[in-house]
């Protein structure tokens, strides 16, 4: 009985300890103010070759890594860090 007690409360402590760890992995990630930059013609991503991207509403701090944004003139607005 009290041994399958400590099983639970290890398991418990795991999931805890699992659970904390995802979450300190996306409280990493960067909190960024949700506005949408204007005049954004398209994005490219390293991460999905350079295809041309459109996303609705994005601006420098939500563009991933490496992301460039780039102006409905076709200048680069920035580079996503
Ligand atoms: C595009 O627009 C930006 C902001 O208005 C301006 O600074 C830039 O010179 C323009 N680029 C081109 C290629 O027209």
């Amino acid at each position: 009985m009290a041994s399958s007690k400590v099983g639970v409360l290890t398991l418990l402590l795991l999931c805890v300890l699992l659970v904390g760890s995802n979450y300190v992995e996306s409280a990493d990630a960067k909190i960024c103010p949700q506005f949408c930059e204007p005049n954004i013609g398209y994005m490219t991503c390293p991460s999905t070759g350079h295809k041309k991207l459109y996303p609705k509403c994005i601006n420098c701090c939500k563009a991933g890594k490496g992301c460039k944004l780039y102006r409905k003139n076709g200048s680069l607005r920035c580079t996503g860090t």
